[in-house]
């Protein structure tokens, strides 16, 4: 983070739902009063209740609660698709709040793009026209919308389906489109709400993998919603704490996980990976094995670019690892094959085991194999993936157990 300036600001913000949102809803709510009481007092719900906070130039802040906490709600009024009931919400020196018409849209436009977890695309056109749709609707001209589409799509790893329709494409493909498409106007801010919480886990890892590298490259502001305590920790520079309306925590996952402010917040901590509740599938990729069939000129080729490949047999099953060094020892002998330099010592793993249970597998320095109950080949992991993650893990809850518990 490299400037230390603020971008947006929520200031004792609240926002009541139900006919009559100044009344006595308020009233309770102003006086710290819990949103379910609230609620039997005075039939209204309370949305948000005194939320503050402050989002810096160029970092990623997570909000994240339980589903009803408010998340949406908050990041709702920062583009005034919410109205507040009472306080303040800016955004690069603006008061959002007076804002109307053109001048809003304007604002929304220039200053914002949006994801959320239904990636809303148009299923018949091609993933450019989805892209450059924000840009055609400010008339930009085709030339120069298609080229912002095309770079928006190189950062998130699309170029290649520039033309494809959308439909064709997986969940997680689809939902880079529309980070795609939120970055193709060059916001200074991105409002990711739920962006990633459809995805399976293995898609969402890689999603917010590529987040992060996105985000080196193109430093915005990133407001990221989510449910789910260990995304918030994994890519969040702070992270906000919100239940029932209100805010609990705001913190640094370091702080959030050594010096959780409420018992409650130590509760959900307590919930969260410490190396043992991180899964396979969640860390593994692809498997890109080589079949065992496979000519020798082609295991070969298909060891140029990495070190090791895993080897399935016809039923997709895992039948071993082939390594450059194995394919290079052999390919003297008379008549080399794959399967003379294949290993079929391979670790395997199944995706619902937990990575700690990994760590001497892992030792070993080859690839695991992630295999179904039937044997047959999903997945990949790689050693050093699965050490830099129990040891990213391992040290906060180090840290947290020192704080906690003594
Ligand atoms: N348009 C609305 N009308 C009435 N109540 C709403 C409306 N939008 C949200 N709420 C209520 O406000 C609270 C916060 O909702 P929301 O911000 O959507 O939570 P989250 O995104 O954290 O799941 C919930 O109790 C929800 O039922
Ligand atoms: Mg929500």
């Amino acid at each position: 983070m490299p400037e230390n300036e603020e971008i947006i600001r929520l200031n004792e913000v609240y926002k009541i739902f139900g006919p009559q949102p100044r009344g006595r809803a308020f009233d309770l709510a102003k006086d710290g009063v819990h949103k379910d009481e609230v609620q039997r007092q005075s039939g209204h719900v309370v949305g948000l209740s005194n939320v503050s906070f402050s989002v810096q130039k160029g970092e990623i802040f997570v909000v994240m609660g339980l589903s009803g906490s408010g998340k949406s709600t908050a990041i709702r009024t920062v583009n005034k698709l919410h109205d507040v009931t009472s306080g303040e919400v800016l955004v690069d020196g603006v008061d959002v709040q007076r804002l109307e018409g053109k001048e809003l849209q304007a604002f929304r436009r220039e200053k914002m793009g949006m994801v959320f977890q239904h990636f809303a695309l148009f299923p018949h056109r091609n993933v450019t026209d989805n892209v450059a749709y924000g840009l055609k609707v400010q008339k930009v001209d085709r030339t120069e919308r298609e080229a912002a589409a095309m770079k928006a799509l190189q950062l998130v790893g699309l170029g290649a389906y520039a033309d494809n329709a959308t439909s064709e494409l997986s969940g997680g493909m689809q939902q880079r489109v529309g980070l795609a498409r939120a970055l193709a106007s060059d916001p200074d801010i991105l409002l990711m709400d739920e962006a990633f919480s459809a995805l399976d886990p293995l898609i969402r890892r890689q999603m917010q993998d590529e987040l992060m590298a996105i985000q080196d490259e193109v430093h915005k502001t990133i407001l990221f919603i989510t449910h789910d305590l260990n995304e918030a920790l994994r890519i969040g520079d702070r992270v906000c704490i919100m239940k029932d309306g209100v805010v609990v925590q705001i913190g640094t996952p370091e702080e959030i996980l050594t010096q959780p402010a409420t018992g409650y917040v130590a509760e959900f901590v307590q919930d969260v990976d410490q190396g043992r509740v991180i899964k396979v599938e969640e860390v593994m990729v692809p498997p890109d094995p080589v079949h065992i069939d496979a000519e020798f000129g082609e295991v070969v080729k298909a060891l140029v670019d990495v070190g090791e490949r895993l080897v399935v047999d016809a039923s997709g099953k895992c039948a071993g690892l082939v390594t450059r060094s194995d394919v290079e020892r052999v390919a003297t002998q008379g008549v080399p094959t794959l399967a003379s330099a294949m290993r079929t010592d391979v670790p395997i793993a199944i995706p619902s085991q937990t990575l700690n249970e990994l760590y001497a597998d892992a030792g070993k320095g080859l690839p695991i194999a992630c295999c179904d109950e039937s044997g047959r080949l999903v997945g990949r992991m790689d050693p050093t993936a699965v050490l830099e993650e129990l040891g990213r893990v391992e040290a906060l809850a180090d840290a947290f157990e020192r704080e906690v518990y003594m």
